[in-house]
């Protein structure tokens, strides 16, 4: 329903915002100034300990110079006690002692609808109720006692059992002046164009109702109680009342707890929620025959800022953990996060509690990890980080991830979280031989997780390294002329023209990007072929003859700011076919790759479907990980005698 803005005024003129405020946060006294309207307390929207919330009564506004949240009387009772905007305003306009304006007719009638589906959903709970109390109730009775839900909790969630009949319901309800039509905007019965008479949709089963946030019966669960059954849990369909994407189970109770600070905990079914409710855990939820959706989250961060969510540990599991990862990533904010459990295996919550009570779960859920943690799990758990690319495409991975988060703090944050992780991660790995790694001409370091050993000089170069990276990735794109990968192949084999040889065969069949880079190429391989004693002064010369100083010049300069020391004049000769060999392999990977993704392309074009999709993404992820020149820099040895650069 719409308000007038005179309406809203005239609440906000009889309410102060301290007033609607005040009920949720404790003033700091030293801080504000009542006498002035002037109010300051922690603020209720993100985790401080110092006052950087603000209301102001004469201008009616709260705002936070911490997290940077305001606004007004409604707004601070929609973001912080979740309550829908109508009835916000219904609620101060009670308190206030104003009449809520008169409302129009069609609004009143799809209100007295709404009202009335709500009065059948109560009915057809009541129904479902006695027929569990009932003699033909008396096997889902024993099935409750067996799987330990004591008849306290059965009344509270109100429980009961639908007959295995087609028309059981059907009946009842009718019998109290419902309506088929009613009844089926409820979702009670099965109907359809095809179906002559509409039929009870449940049946044979332990019904378990869902309510709102305010309490009212929008919905069943129905779990079935025979093993032939196709479902094992059937739920209603969307109606009217019932919209899974925003519904939780046990919500309402679950507000209430978390308001008093008991912890907000999502698992994954009905039977898990009425076993943590039973050991004492009132705020625990459960999404309803679907994944956690965005919609869902936002009702639980309007709940907590730090939810704690649960997944089985089986793949489905899994995946729907990953899933809401994603999910949340985006909508973080400062101080708005969440936990991740994960159960072992086959393991549910009902289960851990049966077999190990509330201290199996209080060990569980110790066990939490905080987001960033969880997704870093995600990330590295099983990943082989053996070689430079590898690590390359962990990194770029984990700054793709980062980057979704819309916040900008947030985001930088993990970003940071991140790198120090990665420095970490890598460093124990590795494992700079000096003289043995003169037999592994690869340029790929294959002892890497032989061993390892670190000292403060190789620290202090990782740090150095990882800016360059940055710089690096950035410019390897961003050059015009060469790019920066064919440029360390072309200055290799100027600084080194004994290496032209050795390479001739695949030198001549190289493909590359820029005119540019082709031309001196093949001054460079006529010039060798002329000349096999040739020296790097005269190439140079015979390239400035040519017409390639500028182009020269460019390509030194990009060796010489990414720092890629292996292919200069002054690094000796393995060390130089070391960075070619990489250099190279990188450059057909590339080139691979690029035909890949054409090919994929192409498929994604005759078959739309996720998994040409999927192929067309891996395709683009590896060539983003290629491209970065990291990669290039990161498996170059220390023939030199220099210090590791890494990580
Ligand atoms: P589970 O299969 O894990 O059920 O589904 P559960 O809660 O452990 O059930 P019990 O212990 O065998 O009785 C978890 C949730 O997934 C939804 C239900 O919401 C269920 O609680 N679900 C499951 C369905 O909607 N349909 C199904 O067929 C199965
Ligand atoms: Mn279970």
């Amino acid at each position: 329903m719409r308000f007038t803005d005179q309406f809203l005024d005239d609440i906000r003129d009889r309410i102060s915002i301290s007033q609607v405020v005040g009920e949720h946060v404790v003033w700091d006294k030293k801080k504000s100034q009542p006498q002035k309207g002037d109010f300051w307390a922690c603020c209720p929207f993100h985790g401080e300990k110092t006052p950087s919330f603000h209301a102001d009564d004469r201008r009616g506004r709260y705002h936070c110079f911490g997290c940077g949240v305001s606004g007004d009387h409604f707004r601070f009772l929609v973001e912080k006690a979740g309550l829908p905007f109508p009835e916000a305003v219904e609620k101060l306009a009670g308190q206030a002692g104003l009449q809520l304006p008169a409302r129009d007719a069609q609004e009143e009638a799809r209100d007295r609808k709404r009202k009335s589906l709500y009065d059948v959903m109560d009915l057809a709970t009541s129904y479902f109720e006695q027929a569990l109390a009932a003699n033909v109730g008396a096997r889902a009775r024993g099935y409750l006692h067996e799987r330990g839900v004591l008849p306290k909790f059965q009344q509270m969630f109100r429980l009961g059992f639908a007959p295995d009949s087609r028309n059981g319901l059907k009946e009842y309800l009718a019998s109290n002046g419902v309506t088929a039509n009613e009844m089926i905007a409820c979702g009670l019965l099965v109907s359809g164009d095809d179906i002559a008479v509409p039929f009870d949709r449940f049946r044979n089963r332990l019904m378990f109702p869902i309510l709102d946030f305010r309490g009212r019966v929008v919905a069943f669960g129905g779990r079935a109680m025979s093993p032939e059954a196709r479902a094992k849990y059937l739920n209603s369909p969307e109606t009217e009342l019932f919209h899974k994407r925003r519904t939780l189970y046990n919500g309402q109770m679950a507000r209430q707890a978390s308001h008093d600070g008991k912890p907000l905990i999502v698992v994954e079914g009905y039977m898990d929620v009425i076993a943590l409710v039973q050991v004492g855990f009132e705020g625990a939820v459960a999404p309803l025959g679907t994944a956690l959706t965005d919609e869902h989250l936002g009702l639980l961060w309007k709940m907590t800022n730090d939810p704690v969510l649960c997944f089985d540990g089986d793949s489905a599991g899994q995946r729907a953990a990953y899933k809401s990862m994603d999910i949340m990533l985006p909508m973080l904010k400062p101080g708005v996060t969440a936990q991740i459990v994960t159960l072992p295996d086959g393991v549910d919550p009902d289960d851990l509690i049966q077999k190990e009570g509330r201290k199996g779960l209080e060990e569980l859920l110790n066990s939490a990890l905080p987001l960033s943690e969880a997704v870093w799990e995600r990330e590295t758990r099983g990943a082989n980080v053996g070689t430079p690319e590898a690590k390359a495409a962990l990194e770029f991975k984990l700054k793709n991830i980062a980057n979704e988060i819309a916040d900008a703090s947030v985001r930088k944050h993990y970003g940071q979280a991140f790198n120090d992780k990665l420095y970490k991660f890598f460093r124990p790995q590795r494992q700079y031989g000096g003289q043995q790694q003169r037999t592994n001409n690869s340029g790929y370091n294959k002892d890497a997780k032989s061993g390892g050993y670190s000292n403060a000089k190789t620290q202090r170069g990782g740090y150095q390294v990882s800016n360059a990276l940055k710089k690096s990735l950035s410019a390897s794109n961003s050059t015009s002329g060469v790019a920066s990968r064919e440029a360390v192949i072309l200055v290799g084999l100027i600084n080194h023209p004994e290496l032209v040889e050795m390479h001739l065969e695949d030198l001549a069949q190289i493909d590359l990007q820029s005119s540019a880079a082709r031309k001196i190429l093949d001054v460079v391989i006529s010039q060798v072929s002329a000349n096999h004693e040739i020296k790097s002064k005269q190439l140079r010369e015979a390239l400035e003859r040519r017409g390639c100083a500028i182009d020269l010049a460019q390509i030194d300069n990009v060796v010489r700011q990414q720092g890629i020391w292996q292919v200069t004049p002054e690094a000796n000769s393995q060390d130089a076919e070391v960075g070619l060999n990489h250099a190279l392999a990188l450059h057909y990977k590339s080139h691979r790759l690029n035909r890949e993704l054409k090919a994929a392309e192409m498929a994604l074009g005759n078959d739309p479907s996720e998994e040409s999709y999927e192929r067309l993404r891996d395709i683009q992820n590896q060539i983003t990980s290629v491209d970065g020149t990291e990669a290039l820099i990161e498996g170059f040895g220390s023939l030199s005698g220099r210090s590791t650069r890494n990580l």
